[in-house]
């Protein structure tokens, strides 16, 4: 069934399936194609963070270091899919190119991606930096401190949908916005820690996933997996990530004698002639904001008496179109969120043993 599923997403291409996206809530094709190609910031020439360094050392080390909004223009996977958008030359006029990308992604220059004037504005050239302060990144401060602010960008209705979670949340009834979560946990906030936090350095959300009550009765086991993240769904990036609980069963020796595997994420059909072009979500495994998730894996019955540990391991994929089902060829993967080794003395009966590798958490994410 993961394979399956796997496979249908491996040839989907993440420019088309935002394309679809859009298609889904707008009114013709014509509008669907503004609204992707809309910019989400001021236009105007950038100086650079560079600038803004000078002043505001710590925020710019932190963006620099860890927010993947500082390569969102640069990072390998977008490049390449601006590159495989662009071998479909008709489709590639008509979506608007690189355009597109650049919309959300950041400005094409100076190359930063998401940086510290696409969020607070342009500073234009000739006027003193502080005057732009008064008008501009004082008073803006306001519009920024809302949810809203960021679901211009991480809110395509339908398809990548944090916001739309986020308002029916339980986080949204608290008042808990996004800057509440991803900007309160460090210490100029600007960090952004998400899924490639975890391949870009050491993760920062412990707790947010578990998995728990496991119990292992030959040939089932069982367990529950939940999601404590009061804000929205996991994964809660595009059609590109996956959460995987991967499950290895081994002998006494240590040998692994079975595999099995459970994704999290929304899965889109395909119209056949095209093949790679979506056309509807098929399934969706995320799990939702505070959702306990019971799961049960059944073992071959050859394999009665032999099973002396499971070893349990959750973490993120970022996936591409020649993925072809192998989660080894993915992108990037994340380091685990979770680790848990289950011993099973008798090797029939439950005993359960966790092991979290998570480094402690602000108590703000909760
Ligand atoms: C010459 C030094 C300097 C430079 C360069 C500079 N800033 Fe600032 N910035 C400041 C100071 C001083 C403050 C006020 C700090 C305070 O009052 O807490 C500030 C505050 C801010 C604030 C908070 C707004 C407020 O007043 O509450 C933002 C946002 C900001 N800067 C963004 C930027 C951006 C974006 C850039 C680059 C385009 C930049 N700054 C460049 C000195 C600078
Ligand atoms: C993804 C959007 C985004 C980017 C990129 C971004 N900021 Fe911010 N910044 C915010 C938001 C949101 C706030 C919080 C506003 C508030 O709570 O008042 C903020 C707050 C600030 C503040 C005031 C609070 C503080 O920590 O002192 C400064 C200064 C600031 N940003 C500077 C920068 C600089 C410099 C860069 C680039 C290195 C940058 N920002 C990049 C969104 C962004
Ligand atoms: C209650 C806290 C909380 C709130 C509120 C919240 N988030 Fe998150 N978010 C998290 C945590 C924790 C993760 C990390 C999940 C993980 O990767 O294990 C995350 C992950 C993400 C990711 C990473 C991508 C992925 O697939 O997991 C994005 C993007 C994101 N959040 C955007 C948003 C946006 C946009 C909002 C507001 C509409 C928001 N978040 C509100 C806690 C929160
Ligand atoms: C101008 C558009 C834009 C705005 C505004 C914006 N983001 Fe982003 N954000 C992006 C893009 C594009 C990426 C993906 C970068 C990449 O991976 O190439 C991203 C990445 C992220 C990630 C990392 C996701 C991951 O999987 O690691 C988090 C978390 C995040 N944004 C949170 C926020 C929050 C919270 C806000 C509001 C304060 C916000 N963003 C505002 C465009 C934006
Ligand atoms: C409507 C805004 C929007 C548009 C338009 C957009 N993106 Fe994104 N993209 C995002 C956001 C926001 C994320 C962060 C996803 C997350 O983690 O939730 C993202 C993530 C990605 C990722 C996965 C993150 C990574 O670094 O692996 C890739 C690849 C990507 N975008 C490529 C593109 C390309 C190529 C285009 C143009 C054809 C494009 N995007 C157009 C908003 C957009």
């Amino acid at each position: 069934m993961a394979r399956k599923v796997l496979l249908l997403l491996a040839i989907s291409l993440l420019a088309l399936v935002l394309m679809a996206a859009a298609f889904v809530f707008k009114e013709s094709r014509s509008e669907a194609v503004a609204f992707m190609n809309e910019p989400r910031y001021e236009l105007g020439e950038h100086r650079g963070a560079d600038l803004c360094a000078t002043c505001h050392e710590e925020v710019y080390a932190e963006w620099r270091a860890f927010s993947r909004h500082a390569v969102s223009t640069s990072a390998e996977s977008v490049l390449d899919v601006m590159d495989r958008l662009e071998e479909h030359t008709i489709l590639n006029f008509i979506l608007g190119g690189r355009n597109m990308c650049y919309a959300c992604h950041g400005p094409e220059a100076p190359n930063e991606g998401v940086n510290c004037e696409t969020c607070h504005g342009v500073a234009p050239p000739g006027v003193p930096i502080m005057e732009t302060h008064e008008k501009k990144y004082k008073p803006g401060r306001v519009r920024m401190q809302d949810a809203e602010f960021c679901a211009t960008c991480h809110e395509i209705p339908g398809f990548v949908t944090p916001y739309g979670d986020w308002l029916q949340s339980e986080a949204a009834v608290q008042g808990l916005t996004c800057q509440g979560c991803h900007m309160g946990a460090t210490d100029s906030g600007h960090a952004y820690h998400g899924f490639d936090s975890f391949v870009m350095n050491e993760s920062l959300y412990e707790g947010d996933l578990s998995v728990d009550d496991i119990r292992f009765d030959f040939p089932t086991l069982d367990l529950t997996i939940e999601n404590h993240i009061s804000g929205h769904s996991v994964p809660a990036g595009g059609p590109t990530r996956i959460l995987a609980l991967e499950l290895s069963f081994r002998d006494a020796e240590g040998n692994e004698v079975h595999r099995d595997m459970e994704t999290f994420a929304k899965y889109h059909s395909l119209i056949p002639v095209l093949g790679f072009w979506p056309a509807k979500v098929i399934a969706d495994t995320q799990l939702k904001s505070g959702e306990q998730r019971h799961l049960s894996f059944a073992l071959p019955p050859e394999l009665e008496g032999r099973i002396a540990t499971v070893q349990l391991v959750l973490r993120f994929y970022e996936v591409h179109d020649e993925h072809e089902g192998n989660l080894e060829k993915a992108y990037h993967v994340s380091r685990p969120i979770l680790e848990v080794e289950v011993h099973v003395p008798d090797r029939t009966l439950a005993a359960s043993h966790l092991i979290s590798e998570r480094a402690a958490v602000p108590q703000t994410l909760r």
